[in-house]
């Protein structure tokens, strides 16, 4: 029988967020220095059986009901489909956050081993901007990942946009158009202080609520209700989908966050922004049980804070980037 993971604000955590490998073949600006980072070792990565254990725990003993494989780049990972049918069998809703590149070839296999859904990342849709932003000249084989996704027949595609002001805020109704047109979702983020060099400032973020304001203009927009989903939703009014915006800093969805992030070398983490993780490697290398591994995870999110403080004076960056977190 699974007992649901409560923690001390009454949140119900069920959604795990696996990052299977630290690395990227993209270079985004606001993730990853030019030369990349010191890439974890090889032997200090979970291994398949690793993960799965975890993600067992969580589903039998705690009623985990969504998964999402994140990375780095999660298709970097050798023989993903070979995870993702693992964690298919799990019976759970399995997703998986990607830049999108490497698709055209992975699309049909992740989809056969189980894979449920896709997001897919991306910030411009002019090939030079995308070449600034990710420091690689892929915005092609991205476009093509996305027709890779939608061909394999995952449904919906996402689009995720980390809009940031006098960078790529003028593409707003572009992105808006490719979704109505390609059929995706396209999801606006605001950009979140987890930069690697600490640079983040609120002048770039662009408030959800603008970006929403700016698409309506031109394409009118029906509110749909919030559920579960941090992502403030939104139907064209015409029938042609939906759109939305993911207001992570100027309107957290921390108070109703049922997300717990494990990193690629073993690390849990019970909150984007935490500075203090727990070591679950160590408890399955050591041998501990279901019910010990079942134990720290307890603690971890009993453990967990209310949310994140960014913009107060005590609020302090985490050490790790995104690609070294997970999405
Ligand atoms: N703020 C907001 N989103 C970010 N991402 C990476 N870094 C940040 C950040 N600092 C996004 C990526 C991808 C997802 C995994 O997280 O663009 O969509
Ligand atoms: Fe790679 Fe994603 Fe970081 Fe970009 S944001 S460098 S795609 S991990």
């Amino acid at each position: 029988m699974a007992t649901a993971l409560v923690d001390s604000f009454g949140r119900t955590h069920r959604d795990l967020r696996i990052s299977v490998t630290d690395r990227c073949n993209f270079r985004c600006t606001y993730c990853m220095p030019e030369e990349g980072m010191a890439w974890v070792p090889r032997h200090e990565v979970l291994s398949f059986e690793e993960i799965e254990r975890v993600a067992r725990v969580c589903v039998e003993r705690f009623g985990f009901d969504s998964i999402r494989v994140t990375g780095g780049e999660p298709t970097m990972r050798a023989n993903l489909p070979v995870l993702v049918a693992k964690l298919a069998a799990l019976g759970v809703d399995l997703s998986m956050t990607t830049n999108g590149s490497t698709l055209r070839a992975l699309a049909g296999p992740l989809r056969a081993a189980g894979l449920g859904r896709v997001n897919i990342s991306l910030d411009s849709l002019r090939r030079d901007r995308f070449a600034v932003l990710t420091r690689r000249d892929h915005l092609a084989a991205v476009l093509d990942g996305i027709d890779a996704a939608l061909d394999a027949g995952f449904s919906p595609v996402k689009l995720n946009v980390v809009c940031m002001q006098g960078v790529n805020d003028d593409e707003v109704i572009d992105f808006a158009t490719f979704g109505r047109e390609r059929g995706v979702e396209v999801r606006f983020i605001e950009l979140m202080p987890l930069d690697a060099d600490h640079a983040w400032t609120p002048v770039q973020v662009v408030p959800g609520e603008r970006v929403i304001a700016t698409i309506a203009d031109a394409y009118p927009l029906r509110a749909l209700t919030r559920g579960s989903d941090p992502a403030e939703l939104f139907e064209y009014l015409d029938g042609r989908g939906r759109v939305g915006a993911i207001p992570s800093v100027t309107t957290p969805f921390c108070s109703r966050c049922d997300r717990v992030r494990l990193t690629a070398e073993g690390k849990l983490r019970n909150c984007l922004f935490a500075i203090d993780e727990t070591d679950l490697r160590a408890v399955l290398r050591d041998g501990g049980s279901d019910e010990v591994v079942a134990a720290a995870i307890g603690a971890s999110v009993a453990g967990k804070g209310p949310g994140h403080q960014i913009g107060a004076l005590s609020f302090v960056q985490p050490p790790r980037t995104m690609s070294q977190i997970g999405g």
